[in-house]
């Protein structure tokens, strides 16, 4: 992929749907009784994984239009005929775990990069509530094996602070006898509870601890998945670089287990508004303005905030090479297990624009402000969030850049080209 050189102009622009609520929505309707329809969800690669994983143990499942399903909850599973293929997306695998577990023989499987990733924290707390499922060392492939079919709800303290274990263990406790309850160690997005709410499970959230009982789902007859916050704060971040420059962002999530990034840019001094803020099905929805300035300064993220930025930190460390001082995250070792090792992979990044970095085990320091020098390519190592931290870097350093291994972009954000050019030119 090869971007231009930036020009700070005036655009507005819609992201695709929430990568992280499409999952939820589909797995979610897949166990209502009776017919929903998902529109605006994010039609890259990674919901369509699951979408396929849906399909191959028997769920009813049209993709109506590239953003759209139709999907009919009341079939019963069948097992797979082959290993289920979750592809980059970790998401599917251990959603599907949860979905899964006791009701089907299956193995996961996935991609070089989910070939690599930590499985066993999802194994393990679904095994307490009686499933059989193992992992291989573990990491995938993982085996779901029927076994009795039956699984009985308990406490569960997580170690890990993960949304996608956590929502695997509230799935999994809609068929568990009696109460299962969720710690989490920290708070992680809560979309699973919004919509498990609003479909009218019996889900009982206070600070920390989520509480599910087994009942029926009721089926969504329209639900409209918001923008994917994540994918606007590539474009955030890169406004804010861009002295001049005034985008606004339509209809994005800013559900606030999220949008932690958001305060942490604002703080750097950079000028962002919301407008038109409503709710849709549960979650909240505002535009977002960004215009551009000069002037950042550095930022210092913990891990008490960690999960509520744990996507946005490549692109916050990008922003970082603008700003005066030495902006550090700490607390972030969960990087090291996403699609690629993010801790390496955005050093390497931001080594390769000429900026200064030191790596932690568990973070990054940025030294800014830097003179930036655009490489003439880059490489995504197949993460697309890298990807698009580069194209941040890029605007910032007023460079065109060739991304190379730009095809995993489209695991969340098929067309990402297209929109950064309507952004910023070029
Ligand atoms: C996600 C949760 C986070 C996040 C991932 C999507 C989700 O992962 O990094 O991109 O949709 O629940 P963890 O649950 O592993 O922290």
């Amino acid at each position: 992929m090869r971007l231009d050189a930036p020009i700070a102009g005036r655009a507005t622009l819609s992201m695709p749907g929430d990568k992280s609520v499409s999952h939820r929505a589909l797995f979610l309707a897949a166990l209502a009784n009776g017919t929903s329809l998902i529109a605006g969800a994010n039609a890259g690669d990674d919901v369509a994984a699951t979408a396929r994983a849906l399909h191959a143990a028997g769920v009813r499942i049209d993709r109506v239009a590239p953003d759209a399903y139709v999907i009919d909850g009341s079939e019963a599973l069948r097992d797979p005929p082959s290993e289920l293929d979750c592809a980059n997306s970790g998401t599917t695998m251990r959603l599907f775990a949860g979905f899964a577990a006791a009701r089907i023989d299956a193995t996961l499987v996935g991609d070089q990069s989910l070939m690599r990733r930590p499985m066993e924290r999802v194994a393990e707390p679904l095994r307490m509530l009686g499933a059989d499922v193992r992992t291989t060392q573990g990491r995938p492939p993982v085996t779901l094996r029927r076994g009795t079919g039956a699984l009985r709800g308990r406490r569960i303290e997580l170690e890990v602070a993960s949304a996608q274990v956590k929502s695997a263990i509230l799935i999994a406790g809609l068929r568990a006898a009696g109460e299962t309850c969720v710690i989490e160690p920290a708070a992680t997005r809560d979309h699973t509870e919004r919509l498990l709410a609003v479909m009218g499970a019996d889900i009982a959230v206070a600070p920390h601890e989520i509480r599910v009982r087994p009942g029926a789902l009721r089926p969504i007859e329209r639900f409209a998945v918001p923008g994917d916050f994540s994918a606007a704060f590539f474009f955030l971040a890169a406004g804010a670089t861009l002295p001049g420059c005034d985008v606004a962002l339509t209809g994005v999530g800013v559900n606030p287990t999220r949008t932690a990034a958001l305060a942490v840019l604002r703080r750097m001094g950079a000028s962002i508004d919301s407008a038109r803020e409503r709710e849709v099905h549960g979650e909240p929805v505002a535009d977002i303005i960004v215009r551009g300035g000069a002037g950042l300064t550095p930022f210092e993220i913990g891990h008490d905030v960690v999960p509520a930025l744990i996507d946005e930190i490549p692109a916050l460390c990008a922003v970082a090479a603008s700003a005066h001082g030495t902006s550090s995250v700490r607390g972030a070792a969960e990087l090291r297990g996403k699609e690629s090792d993010r801790i390496a992979t955005t050093a390497a990044l931001l080594r390769a624009f000429g900026v200064r970095v030191d790596e932690h085990p568990d973070g990054i320091d940025v030294h800014g402000p830097a003179r930036l020098g655009a490489p003439a390519a880059i490489d995504t190592h197949g993460d697309h969030r890298i990807g698009m931290s580069a194209a941040v870097l890029a605007c910032a350093a007023r460079a065109p850049i060739v991304i190379d291994g730009a095809r995993c972009i489209a695991t969340s954000f098929p067309g990402f080209d297209a929109a950064w050019r309507k952004a910023f030119g070029g």
